[in-house]
């Protein structure tokens, strides 16, 4: 048996885990802003956990529901029988998204959500006699999780080559990341709508009649912030019109006001198929995802289904009693504090402060949209990813909370954050680089 606080057992993810227990840096308690370290100085959050705390940490309106909740009635299911909040939980989300989206299935991650759109695309094209059209689109670069069916269409090789060939009939586009053209962009790059006629390309070689479904996220975030260019999403929707394709939006980071508004999809003018959600729809304090699907979608798939059951799919948890209350806390919060605006009131300020780096030393590019910053450096020879590593422990250490990916420094910070904390947290960035070798 192992002591209580060995690290050994947990097997940490996406994590590199001996390096970690080596030198572990561990969070205890988090309010507001801020976390506390277990070595007790206070880190500044410029993330929202991982892209997730969008109302900030410990907010009591969302601790009290599930308490409440949890004292009431502690799980009831949700296949053949339900419970009232489920669906409340349901009825307030549909009102925040675009309109015609306003049928919900709950699930409980982002790679949930994402397995669960791409099947309710399956089956809808099935459902409307198309069963020829099974093929998946996603895009290089992408990340929409790590089930198999997020994974496939997926785009960012470390995440599936360790894992055998993956679903059959899945392609890719390409993606739009483009430093010649596009560096220190602010807000959406100029250049790169063209790139969404590479959709045009995979339909001539694989014939849109198998063609299911496209996937992208409006903003990719774990790749490393990645900006629609100006007309690229738009130039997508049409040519998924034309053809008659479901286009799918991974908004896991972008929705809940990330981007200024109740979704990417409001803030782009794009209003596509299904939408993919997760974190900030409970705060991340219950695991909780969710699909919003069109409602003409939902109802080929319902109402052209034989008596019973017509969607064999659905998780034990799906639209559980404490997630659901989460969920409904949460939303208050949203409208009640009005932060699906605080990314545009701050936009500029963020902006200038994302933007101060240029000329920083490492750094390549910095781009921004809503309250997302990235922040790419150039790799060290021979070592790709180390500087940014070093950088975030740095932070850490520091009292600053950041995230990398490969040679970039993604940041989303709560959005009740102040513009003393965008100053800190470019100060002490720009300090490290200063130092980092
Ligand atoms: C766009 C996108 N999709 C899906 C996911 C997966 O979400 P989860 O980790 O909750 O499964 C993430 C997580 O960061 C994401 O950014």
């Amino acid at each position: 048996m192992t002591e209580p606080n060995d690290l050994a057992a947990f097997w940490m993810p996406f994590t590199d885990n001996r390096g970690f227990k080596a030198n572990p840096r561990m969070f205890v308690a988090a309010e507001g802003m801020h976390y506390t370290a277990a070595a007790g100085h206070e880190v500044l959050d410029a993330t929202g956990g991982l892209w997730c705390v969008n109302a900030g940490h410990g907010r009591r309106e969302i601790v009290e529901a599930i308490r409440r909740t949890a004292g009431e009635m502690d799980f009831a299911p949700t296949f053949q029988l339900g419970h009232p909040l489920a669906f409340e939980a349901a009825s307030r989300l549909a009102l925040l998204m675009p309109e015609g989206l306003d049928r919900i299935f709950f699930v409980n991650s982002g790679s949930e959500s994402v397995d669960t759109a791409l099947k309710i695309a399956l089956a809808y094209q099935k459902a409307r006699g198309q069963g020829g059209r099974t093929r998946l689109i996603g895009r290089e670069r992408g990340y929409h999780g790590v089930g198999f069916g997020g994974i496939s269409v997926g785009g960012i090789v470390g995440n599936r080559r360790q894992f055998g060939t993956l679903l059959a009939g899945v392609d890719h586009l390409r993606h739009t990341h483009d430093l010649a053209k596009n560096a220190y962009s602010r807000g959406q790059p100029l250049h790169g709508a063209d790139l969404a006629d590479d959709l045009e390309r995979l339909v001539t070689l694989h014939g849109a009649e198998t063609i299911a479904a496209v996937i992208v996220e409006p903003v990719a975030g774990s790749t490393g912030v990645l900006i629609p260019p100006q007309g690229y999403l738009q130039r997508l929707r049409d040519i998924c019109d034309r053809h008659d394709i479901l286009l799918i939006f991974d908004e896991v980071i972008t929705a809940f006001g990330r981007v200024g508004c109740a979704t990417a999809s409001e803030r782009f003018g794009v209003t596509p198929d299904l939408i993919c959600m997760a974190k900030g729809l409970t705060n991340a304090a219950v695991p909780m995802g969710a699909v919003a699907v069109r409602r003409s979608v939902h109802d080929v798939v319902v109402d052209n289904a034989a008596p019973g059951i017509e969607l064999f799919h659905g998780y034990t948890y799906s639209g559980h009693p404490l997630a659901s209350a989460a969920a409904i806390a949460t939303l208050g919060i949203y409208q009640a504090e009005g932060l699906f605006n605080k990314a545009i009131e701050l936009e500029d300020y963020w902006a200038d402060a994302v933007h101060s780096l240029q000329g920083a030393a490492h750094v390549i590019d910095c781009r921004n949209i809503g309250l997302i910053g990235g922040i790419e450096l150039e790799p060290r020879p021979g070592a790709p990813t180390k500087r940014a590593m070093e950088v975030f422990h740095r932070a850490f250490d520091q009292g600053l909370l950041i995230r990398v990916t490969g040679d970039i420094i993604a940041l989303s910070p709560p959005l009740i954050l102040e513009k003393s904390h965008i100053d800190e947290i470019f100060g002490k960035l720009a300090a490290i680089l200063a130092t980092i070798e």
